[in-house]
């Protein structure tokens, strides 16, 4: 491909990236609750646990995401996939993968859990500690054993530094003890690059 096809064909992509986003933004009434992005010091202490040679998916992370970035950099091969791309969660899946990885959307937690155990394979979702309280998470992991891997300290999400609650890795299959207790790094300067991806929608 000569360097002028090149160039329409990247400028291509970025519109149609550029148009779902704001597509599913609208639908959504730019209510932007999902877009809480995960920083790296939340991401790190995850990799240890995952088998080496296993290829990754993250169904929720764009290429900026901290997890594919972090993946990619552990050597890991990763899939990764978003709604803005038009890779609903719901609906689609990689051809190959192993292990599934990353942070959810907290509106849709039951649904989310639910189909990830149909899979029947090992994943680690990061997810509110307040789950906990809920019914849902009893419900769904009847007869499986959940695991958890919970933090010392908060995971701040946003350079907002307010977060009201702390956050864990609800696994499957993934952890080499049911419980462990971890302790993070926490630096509150750092923020997720995913965050590039929702910059242009800011004045939305
Ligand atoms: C809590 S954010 C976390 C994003 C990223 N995984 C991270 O940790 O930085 C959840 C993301 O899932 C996206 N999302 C919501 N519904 C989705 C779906 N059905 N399929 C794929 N992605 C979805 C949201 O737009 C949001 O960007």
């Amino acid at each position: 491909m000569n360097n002028g096809k090149l160039f329409l064909e990247i400028i291509k992509n970025k519109f149609i990236q550029i148009m779902s986003i704001y597509n599913y933004t609208k639908q959504q009434n730019c209510k932007l609750s999902d877009e809480r992005y995960t920083p790296r010091y939340a991401v790190l202490p995850i990799l240890k646990y995952i088998p080496k040679g296993s290829i990754v998916w993250c169904p929720f992370d764009t290429q900026n995401s901290e997890y594919v970035i972090a993946l990619k950099e552990a050597g890991f091969e990763v899939e990764y996939s978003h709604i803005f791309t038009g890779q609903d969660f719901f609906t689609y899946e990689p051809k190959y993968w192993d292990i599934i990885v990353s942070n959810p959307p907290f509106r849709r937690k039951r649904q989310v859990f639910e189909r990830c155990l149909n899979f029947g394979k090992p994943f680690a979702l990061l997810m509110s500690n307040l789950w906990l309280n809920d019914k849902a998470p009893n419900q769904v992991f009847k007869g499986k054993d959940l695991e958890l891997l919970i933090f010392d300290c908060r995971v701040h999400y946003n350079e907002l530094n307010q977060v009201p609650f702390g956050s864990s890795y609800y696994c499957y299959n993934f952890l080499p003890k049911q419980i462990i207790l971890e302790d993070i790094k926490v630096d509150k300067k750092s923020q997720s690059r995913m965050y590039k991806d929702l910059n242009f929608l800011t004045k939305c």
